[in-house]
């Protein structure tokens, strides 16, 4: 496989960060290509959107399993393992099934530090034939980071790694 690894998109005006985000959703379609492997792609996912976009400081996914979350492949800091649906913004993304976008996270009841650095944060749920397999979570150490732009962006290359990905 040849991939350029992408380099650090621009998202400094609404315009630019429309046309990243495009471009984000094209390099996880040629990412993919030819492999469907849960983790493997998951890991990928992870390490593409970590080293693209800029102001990150964790990107990755935590596993729905019964009642809680469980950690899985992701790019930062080593981070708490286990999330019961009821707490922090992934739980409340688990729970409810829809976006969660945080511009100060510390003004979220219940937000879980995993680093002291994260000041905003943004999860979006991962659906496969309409059920929850995991959350997509990331922080940034900045306040006000993510806006809908983001939301919306992520929720298209989330929409690409579904399709590409066969789930155990
Ligand atoms: N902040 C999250 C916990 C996961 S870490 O940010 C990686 C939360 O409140 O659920």
């Amino acid at each position: 496989m040849s991939f350029e690894p992408a380099p650090s998109l621009d998202m400094s005006t609404p315009e630019a960060k429309r046309e990243s985000y495009g471009l984000l959703v094209a390099q996880a379609r040629s990412l993919f290509e030819g492999e469907r492997d849960w983790l493997a792609n998951l890991a990928q996912f992870s390490a593409l959107v970590f080293n693209a976009v800029p102001e990150l400081n964790w990107a990755g996914f935590y596993m729905a399993r019964a009642e809680e979350l469980v950690l899985g492949p992701f790019q930062g800091k080593v981070a708490c393992v286990r999330i019961p649906f009821e707490r922090g913004v992934c739980g409340a993304c688990a729970r409810t099934q829809v976006v969660q976008l945080v511009p100060d996270v510390h003004a979220f009841p219940g937000h879980i530090a995993c680093d002291s650095a994260s000041q905003s944060e943004l999860v979006l749920p991962v659906l496969v034939n309409g059920q929850l397999r995991a959350v997509f979570d990331l922080d940034s150490p900045v306040l006000g980071r993510f806006d809908k732009e983001d939301a919306l962006g992520f929720s298209n290359a989330l929409d690409v790694l579904v399709e590409a990905t066969d789930w155990a």
